[in-house]
């Protein structure tokens, strides 16, 4: 079996036996590391690229979530930087993401462009039910977050956190869409945990600098790197106790 984490600034990687692999697809190549362990092959994708080159609006998500595919993955991990639009979620906090309002703008957002007939995916159960179980089994954290995505790569006005407030949304970034949405037209399980960075616009007087937010994720990343590795290496994921395969409506 094959797995991934995900991650934004940089990929945490456990050490040992560890290969450096490009892959070729039909959107680029994508740059991750493999970890084995167990008989398991992890793989650590850098979301951004190896540099860290590409913003939230030009992530190559297509290529991403591709390359997973074609690698073989099953089960992905995510991991997402956040701001708090409420005060009870704040800094430093782990969220688990369950549904998402969806205001992106410009990104490529399919691999279903019609070339293979009309395809519409479910979105009713957007983050993969058995692969938040099992992290609500192993860690306690919120699990009916809900996530706004925006366009980036500036942050959000006041009028605009409000607003993402009022509808109902918990925690605002800017690269979980299309992300989550691709992972499923690829049949993937998918899971996301939010990082909670700072505090939306308007909330507070102070804005949290650029040095701050990376510091807190950094702080995270390592602690929900193990989370994740110690989930796959149980060895107990399965595909058939989700939604995760039966997703794609063709009409
Ligand atoms: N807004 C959008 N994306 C973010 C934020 C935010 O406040 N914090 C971390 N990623």
């Amino acid at each position: 079996m094959k797995y991934a984490i995900i991650g934004g600034t940089g990929v945490y990687s456990l050490g040992g036996n560890v290969k450096e692999v490009s892959l070729e697809t039909p959107y680029g190549i994508i740059d991750f590391s493999i970890m084995e362990k167990d008989d398991k092959e992890i793989i650590f994708l850098p979301r951004h690229g190896k540099d860290h080159s590409r913003p939230p609006h030009l992530v190559n998500y297509l290529g991403n979530m591709w390359a997973l595919k074609e690698y073989g993955v099953e089960f992905v991990f995510s991991t997402v930087a956040v701001g708090s639009t409420r005060s009870d979620i704040v800094p430093g906090d782990l969220v688990l993401l369950r549904d998402f309002l969806d205001f992106t703008k410009s990104r490529p957002m399919t691999f279903y462009d019609g070339s293979s007939g009309v395809v519409h995916v479910s979105m009713k159960e957007p983050y993969c039910s058995m692969l938040c179980d099992k992290i609500l089994k192993t860690i306690n954290l919120r699990d009916d977050t809900i996530y706004v995505c925006t366009e980036g790569p500036r942050f959000e006005t006041a009028a605009e956190i409000s607003f993402y407030r009022q509808i109902g949304g918990d925690v605002v970034g800017m690269t979980n869409v299309p992300e989550v949405v691709l992972a499923k037209e690829l049949s993937m399980c998918y899971c996301a945990v939010g990082v909670v960075t700072n505090m939306c616009t308007g909330l507070v007087n102070v804005e949290a600098t650029g040095s701050e937010i990376i510091a807190i994720v950094k702080d995270r990343k390592e602690e929900l790197t193990n989370l994740f590795v110690d989930i796959i290496l149980k060895g107990d994921l399965v595909t058939d106790a989700c939604s995760c395969r039966s997703s794609l409506i063709r009409v």
